[in-house]
């Protein structure tokens, strides 16, 4: 299947700019999910690559055919660009079958009686959903109208697929069965997929790589580990799961490679030394340029919890702290463990000794899993 290239795509509505000028590419065969807040621009640049969103800029590629081009006035009409849509309100037509909505497509593209009889069947088979043909679209439940749309954007072969929030409309339950149901049919077929959602579980578990957006601007691209792991901006690292942000309000010393700043606990200031890949100030980092203050980030499940005074293994910094909080969620603990009157840091703990509210321990954290951002 095609790749899909964005190359300096752009839309303004009127003064205001919804998708700044922005390139991204999914691969052949790849989920590419769009991820970001309520209107950083998801649906929008969706849009432009359907076709139904005219941009104000830029260039769309699709394998080796421009399907848009602003500068040689070039704009594919959507319905030959050969796309498989599923949208948030995916509108099934409830005066049809499940076979007469799946068949539509195909109708639209004169594909004769028989033909359309034997797709339709192989497409539900596929979305599981065999033996439904029959049935009045009004009588299925939620998760079986999101297969129906999912079967009617398949029917036709698109090679590639845009997903706009399509499980936003089902339970939590369905919705996370769903997930990896169309995770596995977009692999089977192959199918170079653009998905958007703003839910950050949906997009790291199906995703191939994610594309961060924030105020209509990329903040990073990269694979699920690559974005939870190592977020290149603060928008990121607060946007994905849950982290510790910590104000720096002390001197910072920038004179080595990396960073060296101490760290005010209940008991003596402890010194932490940071290598230069855990200092960073991206460019574009909107979040960065509004809050002036450099800020450490630490996830909680990298927080080791010690007995107080435990010698310091392989370089990692230790903290004392007290036990402030702690909450059970079945395969995990969750503590607050305060380093001084206003400082507390998340602490997520799978294994290990169980502590008590008011302990006295000794955190444990490797350099390289703390990020300072600028
Ligand atoms: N037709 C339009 N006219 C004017 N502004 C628009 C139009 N469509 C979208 N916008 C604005 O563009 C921005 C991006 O909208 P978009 O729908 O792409 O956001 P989104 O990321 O999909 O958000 P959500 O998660 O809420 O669906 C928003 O500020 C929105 O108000
Ligand atoms: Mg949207």
């Amino acid at each position: 299947m095609p790749e899909i290239n964005l190359t300096g795509l752009t839309k303004r509505f009127g003064a205001f700019t919804a998708v700044h000028p922005s390139d991204l590419s999914a691969q052949d065969g790849e989920m590419l999910t769009l991820l970001g807040p309520s209107g950083c621009g998801k649906t929008t640049t969706l849009r432009m690559v359907a076709g139904l969103e005219e941009p104000s800029g830029g260039n769309i590629r699709i394998g080796e055919r421009t399907i848009y081009d602003s500068t040689k006035n070039i704009d594919v009409p959507s319905e030959n660009r050969g796309l498989g849509m599923v949208f948030q309100s995916y509108a099934i037509w409830p005066h049809m079958t499940v076979a007469e909505n799946v068949a539509y497509p195909l109708r639209m593209r004169r594909v004769s009686k028989a033909q359309i009889a034997e797709k339709v069947r192989d497409v539900l088979d596929l979305v599981g959903m065999a033996g439904f043909g029959e049935k009045p679209a009004t009588k299925l439940s939620g998760g079986q109208q999101q297969r129906v749309a999912l079967a009617r954007a398949l029917v036709f072969q698109p090679e590639i697929l845009l997903l706009d929030e399509p499980l936003s409309n089902l339970d939590a339950k369905l919705r996370e069965h769903m997930r990896f149901e169309l995770r596995m049919m977009q692999q089977r077929v192959g199918l170079t997929a653009l998905f958007v959602t703003h839910d950050q579980d949906e997009a790291l578990t199906l995703s191939d790589r994610l594309v961060v957006m924030n105020q209509g601007r990329i903040e990073q691209i990269g694979t699920p580990e690559e974005i939870y792991e190592r977020p290149a901006t603060r928008f990121v690292a607060e946007f994905i799961g849950k982290g510790n942000m910590i104000e720096i309000a002390g001197h910072i010393d920038h004179s080595g490679d990396g960073a060296a700043f101490d760290l005010p606990t209940f008991e003596a200031p402890v010194r932490i030394v940071l290598p230069p890949k855990s200092v960073r100030v991206a460019p574009g980092d909107a979040a960065a340029l509004t809050k002036a203050q450099p800020c450490l980030f630490i996830r909680p499940e990298k927080i080791a919890m010690l007995a107080p005074q435990t010698a310091a293994q392989n370089g990692a910094v230790h903290l004392p702290g007290r036990i402030s909080g702690r909450a059970y969620s079945g395969d995990h603990h969750e503590y607050l463990v305060a380093l001084n009157s206003g400082m507390s840091l998340k602490v997520k703990s799978a294994g290990g000794p169980r502590w008590d509210v008011d302990a006295q321990v000794a955190l444990a954290i490797a350099p390289t899993e703390m990020v300072l951002y600028k």
